[in-house]
């Protein structure tokens, strides 16, 4: 029986989102997509969105610092086909000064920001190969820098990204895909919108655009396996960097 072709992407939650644009821009090329996240009803909004476009797309609420979620979760979309996409998207700034911080706060800001992407990135690279395909970490500026303030949400990126890159020398040769994305700058989505509504109106067309983000996701996985990159990054033409 042939498989369907699939991807999965985790850290799923606005439809007006990074994640739901991944998942979007993948189910517009023909995959079925596996959006995941902890909350079902937002879930089902960025499923309804693929389905409206015309096309597939399952819900799985699935908390990405659990090792039995991610592996159920990974159990459900290789039972349709082994994906050929897969994206880790999880982990939203933690800001604070780490002079100030309380332990259990930097330690849910490495679970979900780096933690979770050794479960998932893992699992993918176990269902993944031998056959290959394209794992994607989402990063940010914080990935590349510390700052004051950021300290907790700089450890989870900056560890993510060595994590990826660690990732990529291991598996790549026999095939797999690992990239990381830098979002260097503030996304033109409902994360700021709503988190930080003044600064996101000032930022106006400073902030990235989503669909743009998107493409580049879909570029890196298009990439023939003599000239792959590692590392992309995207800010808007406006961003000071
Ligand atoms: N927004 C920005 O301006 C910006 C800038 C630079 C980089 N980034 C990066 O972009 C990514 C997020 O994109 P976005 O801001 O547009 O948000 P998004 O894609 O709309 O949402 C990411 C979703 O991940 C889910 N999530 C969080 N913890 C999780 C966990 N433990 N297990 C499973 N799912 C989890 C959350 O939904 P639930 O709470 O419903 O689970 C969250 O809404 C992050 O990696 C972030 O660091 C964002």
């Amino acid at each position: 029986m042939s498989k369907q072709r699939t991807a999965v992407v985790i850290g799923v939650g606005a439809v007006n989102g990074l994640g739901a644009a991944v998942a979007q821009r993948a189910a517009r090329e023909g995959l079925h997509v596996t959006v995941a996240g902890r909350t079902a009803s937002r879930l089902a909004a960025v499923v309804e969105s693929i389905e409206r476009a015309g096309g597939s797309a399952e819900a799985v609420v699935t908390d990405v610092t659990r090792e039995d979620a991610v592996q159920a979760l990974f159990d459900q979309v290789t039972a349709r086909g082994t994906p050929e996409l897969a994206v880790y998207n999880a982990g939203n700034n933690t800001p604070g000064r780490l002079t100030e911080m309380e332990a259990d706060y930097f330690e849910a800001a490495w679970r979900t920001g780096c933690f979770g992407g050794f479960l998932f990135g893992r699992e993918a690279a176990r269902r993944m190969l031998p056959g290959g395909g394209t794992l994607i970490f989402t990063g940010a500026s914080a990935s590349l820098r510390g700052r004051a303030g950021f300290g907790a949400f700089n450890a989870a990126k900056g560890g993510l990204r060595l994590l990826a890159q660690a990732l990529a020398k291991e598996c790549g040769p026999d095939g797999l895909h690992v990239a990381h994305v830098v979002v260097d700058g503030g996304i033109d989505g409902e994360t700021l919108r709503k988190r930080f509504p003044s600064f996101a109106e000032e930022a106006g067309e400073r902030l990235i655009d989503l669909n743009g983000l998107a493409d580049a996701y879909w570029f890196l996985h298009q990439q023939p396996a003599r000239a792959w990159s590692f590392e992309l990054d995207l800010r808007s033409k406006s961003e000071p960097w």
